[in-house]
Formats: C-alpha cells, structure tokens, sequence
C-alpha cells in the first residue's frame, strides 16, 4: 500500500548571504514576496497538498520562523482592541488549526543532505516532502499547487519524486542534474544524478529544482555518504544512493519557479506576484505597462 505524504520537511538553517545586508538580522526565507514571507508560501503549498506535519531544520538567527507561525499575543490583543478584525483573520490563520510545526536545529551547516537527516526522527516509516523556500512556485493556471501536484503523483506510482525542469547548460553548476528515461505524461526514471556538474561535465540540462517526495529508506544512505560537493552532505548524493536500491522519478511539473536565492528571481517572483495580489494587481500592471511603453518609446527614440 503506498503511504500517504503527511510530512514536509523545510531545510531553513542556510546564511542567505546573497541577499546581506537584508539577511544579516533576519532569516531569508522571512524575505517578502508582496506581503507573504518566502517560507509561508513553502507552507501554504505543503498544506495545499494535504500534509499537515512541518518540519523546519533551523539555525541560529531563525527565531522569526517559528514567531511567523506561532500565536503573537500582543500584537492579537492589539488589533483586537483596535477592531482590526481583516487583519486580526490574517494574523491568526497564517496556518490552519489542523498543522503542526516541528523545529529542529541543525547545529551546523553540513549541507542540504545533513538537513534532511536531521528529520529522521520524527518522520518515522513514512514518505516525505523537501520543500526549499527560495525556490518559489507558481503553479500553473488550472493546476493544483506544485507540491499538490506531486502528492498527486506519488499516491500513484509510490516512488521517490523530483521536480525538475530544463535550464540553460551554463548553469548546471547551481543545481543537482539529473539524466532520465521517459517513463509516462511529465515524468521520467532517473537514470543517474550528479551535484552540480560543470556545463561541459553534465549529463543533460534537466535540473532539479527545491521540490521532493522522498522515501525514508533515503535516510540509511544520507547516514553514510559522507561529504560530496563543497565538502558537504549532499542530498543528491542521497538520492543517487538510493536509486541502487529503488526508482527515482522525475516529474516536470506544470508551474513557474523563481529562483528567490538570486536577486534577480526575487525582483521576477516579486513582479509576478505583484501582478496577481488583489490589492497591488490592477495599479501595478498598469505601471508595468507604462513603463513598457516608455521604453518602446525611448528604444525608438533613440534606435537602441
Ligand atoms: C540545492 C540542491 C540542488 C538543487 C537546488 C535547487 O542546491 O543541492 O541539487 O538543484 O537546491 O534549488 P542549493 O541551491 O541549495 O545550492
């Protein structure tokens, strides 16, 4: 009988030092896409798949993630007070009643692979989710959320999972690439993954981006493997273990990722949200379209 996913797992120890000075006191997956901190969308997109287990593997400076899902007393007993009662709905249903949130601290930055072993405990005999906040998922119009899709996927086939997507050669270097076999519609059988391989090293540019449905037997290879690439405990090197043992699927899900660990991905993430928040989306897309128009205006003005 294939298990049902209840359990996500939220790797959030990283440094964020890409984004410094904004990361120095904060986490960064607490940076904001409109109104949303990064890793709530990671959570909401979990819940959206029917788990109901979180599981954060943090670090020191992470306080503000558990504050994130936690009661804030004060600031309920103000807006209450105030009659605030839209905001006082936002404040308290940032996750449903039926979630629970588990925070282990990862003591020190072994890797991503290192992170997910540190859920072992609590994640038992059972299938899980991996979900990196900064990979921020649109999911296509008319498709259930990412994660949702995949839960889809493995209550089907009942193995391990990867969302993976095509992404130029010069960058196989930032993702783990994986070389596949088509198997059925937008999935394939892994044949082999490798951690950031060189452009000219790689076995395809099928990358796989922060998106897993792991079966547990993962954890008895990820104890043993040792350091990989930049000398850390690499879940791919994981997952390449355990294909010794079992498939490993890789599913090209239907949806936009932004790579929110870039600056670049967050402005786009940040634009495209922007676009589609009831608030902001009317007013910002017609400033968009302004802007577009003064820049056709400009290149023509100026043959450039
Ligand atoms: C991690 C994984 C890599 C994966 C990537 C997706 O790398 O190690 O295999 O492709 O996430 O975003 P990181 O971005 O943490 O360096």
């Amino acid at each position: 009988m294939i298990k049902k996913v209840r359990k996500a797992v939220f790797p959030v120890a990283g440094l964020g030092s890409r984004f410094l000075p904004a990361t120095k006191a904060q986490p960064k997956e607490m940076l904001p896409i409109v109104d949303k901190p990064l890793i709530h969308y990671a959570v909401e997109e979990a819940v959206a798949a029917g788990i109901t287990e979180m599981i954060f593997i943090t670090g020191r400076n992470k306080r503000a993630i558990e504050d994130h899902f936690d009661t804030a007393y004060e600031l309920e007993a103000e807006l209450e007070a105030a009659g605030k009662k839209v905001l006082l709905d936002i404040v308290r249903n940032v996750i449903p009643k039926t979630v629970n949130c588990i925070f282990i601290r990862q003591s020190a930055p072994l890797g991503l692979g290192h992170a997910v072993l540190c859920a072992r405990p609590v994640i038992g005999d059972e299938p899980f989710a991996v979900l990196l906040a900064d990979d921020f998922m649109d999911a296509a119009p008319g498709h259930p959320a990412v994660m949702a899709q995949m839960t889809n996927v493995y209550a089907q086939e009942g193995m391990s999972l990867l969302a993976v997507q095509e992404v130029p050669r010069s960058e196989t270097k930032q993702y783990g690439i994986v070389s596949a076999t088509p198997y059925k519609q937008d999935l394939e059988k892994v044949d082999a993954i490798v951690e950031k391989p060189k452009p000219e090293e790689a076995p395809s540019t099928l990358a796989v981006v922060g998106r897993y449905i792991l079966n547990n037997r993962i954890f008895q290879y990820l104890e043993t493997i040792g350091q990989g690439a930049g000398g850390e405990i690499q879940l791919t090197d994981g997952i390449a273990a355990l294909m010794q043992a079992e498939s490993v699927l890789a599913y090209r899900y239907a949806g936009q990722r932004y790579d929110c660990g870039s600056k670049l991905g967050y402005l786009k993430a940040t634009v495209a949200m922007g676009m589609k928040h009831p608030e902001t989306g009317a007013a910002f897309t017609e400033y968009l379209k302004g802007l577009a128009q003064e820049a056709h205006f400009l290149s023509q003005k100026t043959g450039k």
